[in-house]
């Protein structure tokens, strides 16, 4: 496994994926940065592992990263450290869904514009307001699609599938100066806030039913394909799937 150490930014870097990505990167070594909205959340998990690695290299901001002025006070912030930023993890996201066959036009206008906006303006807003700040060479972007990005659901699926275009896109725009893009696309993957307080047995059993190898996958799972993706000096513009087989290939 390839060792990063630096500076590391991650966006939802307070719970699930996010928060399993960052202790890798402090494991390694490198200073973290952690954005959320809620305060509570992203500093209670700064001292949590600045505790459990006898460090105090994890930072904490409270951000609403589809907020241009937020956005800009994060970057301002991790600037403040003068290092360049080695790895930036766009993972803050989500599904907002359920509008249905039966909404209303209003309805699903809201749906649209907080999948689009919590999933792509906030990996958009964030990736742009780091570049100039991304170390040349050797930097690196990983951001979180979903399976969902092939196989829908239309709203939230088709924001992680923007995902991917801006992926090529940045891999294609910055590898001059040394830069990867590259992105994660987890199937169901549990312990982490995604679907809310409960899901029913039979809602659990069908996507483990799905899966090859009949499991669900887990945060440190994720995180291990971020860390990879991290490193991986030849790696750029790529989707990396990781689902136990729910798909096969692509
Ligand atoms: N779990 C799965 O099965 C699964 C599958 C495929 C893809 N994914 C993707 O993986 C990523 C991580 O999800 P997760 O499963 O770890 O769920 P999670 O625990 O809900 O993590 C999402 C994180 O993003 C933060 N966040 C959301 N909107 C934000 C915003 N506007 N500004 C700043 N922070 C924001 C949340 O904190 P606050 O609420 O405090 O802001 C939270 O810490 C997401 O992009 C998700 O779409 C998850």
């Amino acid at each position: 496994m390839i060792t990063v150490m630096g500076q590391v930014v991650i966006s939802g870097g307070g719970t699930g994926i996010g928060l399993a990505a960052a202790r890798l990167f402090v494991a390694d070594g490198n200073r973290v940065h952690i954005i959320g909205r809620r305060a509570k959340v992203v500093q209670d998990a700064a001292a949590t592992l600045n505790a459990e690695f006898g460090a105090d290299r994890v930072v904490a901001h409270t951000a609403d990263l589809t907020v241009l002025a937020d956005v800009e006070r994060v970057a301002g912030a991790v600037a403040e450290s003068g290092e360049p930023v080695d790895v930036l993890v766009n993972n803050a996201g989500g599904i907002v869904g359920g509008a249905g066959r039966d909404a209303t036009l209003a309805e699903i206008e809201a749906e649209y514009r907080a999948n689009f906006e919590g999933n792509v303006l906030t990996a958009v807003l964030l990736t742009h307001a780091l570049i100039p700040q991304l170390a040349r060479p050797g930097g690196a972007i990983v951001t979180l699609s979903s399976i969902a990005a092939v196989r829908g659901p239309g709203a939230y699926g088709g924001a992680k599938a923007h995902l991917h275009a801006v992926t090529y896109e940045w891999a294609a725009s910055l590898a001059a100066d040394g830069i990867r893009a590259n992105a994660v696309a987890p199937g169901f993957t549990e312990d982490t806030e995604f679907f809310g307080p409960a899901m029913s047995e039979q809602a659990r059993a069908n996507r483990i039913g799905q899966s090859l190898l009949k499991k669900p996958g887990t945060p440190d799972e994720v995180a291990e394909a971020i860390k990879y993706l991290a490193g991986a000096t030849n790696v750029t513009g790529q989707i990396l799937h990781i689902n136990g087989g729910t798909m096969l290939g692509r």
